[in-house]
């Protein structure tokens, strides 16, 4: 059933064992963020501007950061990182094999930041001291990720819409409603 990114955060740090799983994705998302920005400059870096590749490359640190991150918190909440997890997050599945250029791949991960930042700022303004310790990393990760979403939208430009169909196969995959 798709409910809203409130609904969504209330059900899910009311429950540990969604909690635990939820944020051992993260981790695993973060760093399959790093392996999806490779993809895309492995298969399409050579349309970039050299600007835009610096841009890509930027991001797959900041992510790379983030990780780093998550891991500490998984670590200090005893939360088990699994062996063999999927470097392929639902959203991206549906939508990467659609794609076909650097400006789609952008297109597509301008999208993919902004639903993270609904999430991303309702976990971040949180002031309930059970989870205080996320609240904190995601303070730290906000501005980062909306620089991400700020430059991947303004590399899309020329191809806006052209992957809307997909990211709405993303959503559906995510089975996700976004607030305003
Ligand atoms: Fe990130
Ligand atoms: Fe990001």
């Amino acid at each position: 059933m798709a409910h809203t990114t409130k609904e969504w955060w209330a059900n899910t740090k009311s429950d540990p064992e969604k909690l635990a799983s939820w944020l051992q994705r993260q981790y695993v998302g973060e760093l399959a963020a790093v392996n999806l920005l490779s993809e895309v400059l492995l298969r399409f870096g050579g349309e970039a501007t050299t600007e835009e590749w610096d841009t890509v490359y930027r991001v797959m640190g900041q992510e790379a950061l983030h990780a780093k991150w998550m891991r500490d918190i998984c670590v200090d909440r005893s939360i088990f990182l699994e062996n063999n997890a999927s470097a392929q997050e639902r959203y991206w599945k549906e939508v990467l094999p659609n794609i076909s250029s650097f400006h789609e791949a952008m297109d597509a991960a301008f999208h993919a930041e902004h639903m993270r930042l609904e999430r991303i700022r309702e976990i971040a303004a949180d002031e309930d001291l059970k989870i205080s310790d996320l609240a904190k990393v995601f303070a730290k990760i906000l501005p980062h990720e909306e620089w991400h979403e700020e430059v991947f939208g303004a590399i899309r430009h020329s191809a806006a819409g052209s992957t809307t169909k997909y990211h709405k196969k993303g959503l559906e995959a995510l089975n996700l409603v976004l607030s305003d």
